[in-house]
């Protein structure tokens, strides 16, 4: 989880790679289902509604078979949501700053809270209001910064296996023949 930008599908595509695992994008399960763009539904629907699919989707796939799955950056918003994904899986948080996150999205046309005058200043509330939710929720943070994105895969895979939740994908010293 983390804001919008913070790479959660790309991150966890490759996670669930080298995992083995099959991947699953919550905000892709929402959009199959409506059957229109989450920006389309903001639009006639408005975001209330949205949120009630998507708490109904993230119970949905959280209670299903192991996979990685990528959430929606408002997953946090619902208590519910919050309970049920922490107790569920292993939650990872991408942290980034609003700075960051501005120059990957500023050419965004999908995301339906970024389309305003000033989208800096939106995701630096956006920020402010989740990062306390999502580090509430996350068992790990990383901070996505500079690394490429098989950096933070393996930063993810490092803290799971020093954890004992997944096991060493490789030896930590090569052993002497
Ligand atoms: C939202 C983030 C979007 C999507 C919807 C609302 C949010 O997902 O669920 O537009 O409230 O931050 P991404 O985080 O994948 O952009």
């Amino acid at each position: 989880m983390g804001l919008p930008g913070s790479g959660k599908s790309t991150v966890g595509r490759q996670l669930s790679r080298r995992l083995q695992l099959p991947f699953l994008d919550s905000d892709h399960v929402i959009e199959q289902r409506l059957g229109c763009s989450i920006r389309e539904y903001f639009e006639h629907a408005g975001e209330e509604r949205f949120r009630e699919i998507e708490s109904s989707v993230l119970d949905e796939i959280s209670r299903g078979e192991p996979a990685v799955i990528s959430t929606g950056g408002g997953s946090v918003l619902r208590p519910m949501n919050r309970q049920r994904l922490r107790e569920r899986g292993q939650v990872v948080y991408l942290r980034s700053t609003p700075e960051e996150l501005f120059r990957r999205l500023r050419h965004d046309r999908k995301r339906p809270l970024l389309q305003v005058e000033d989208p800096l200043q939106r995701l630096r509330d956006l920020y402010e209001e989740r990062d306390p939710l999502y580090r509430e929720t996350a068992h790990f943070v990383i901070e996505t910064g500079r690394p490429s994105v098989a950096t933070l895969v393996n930063m993810i895979l490092m803290q799971l296996e020093m954890a004992g939740l997944v096991a060493p994908s490789q030896p930590a010293v090569t052993p002497k023949t």
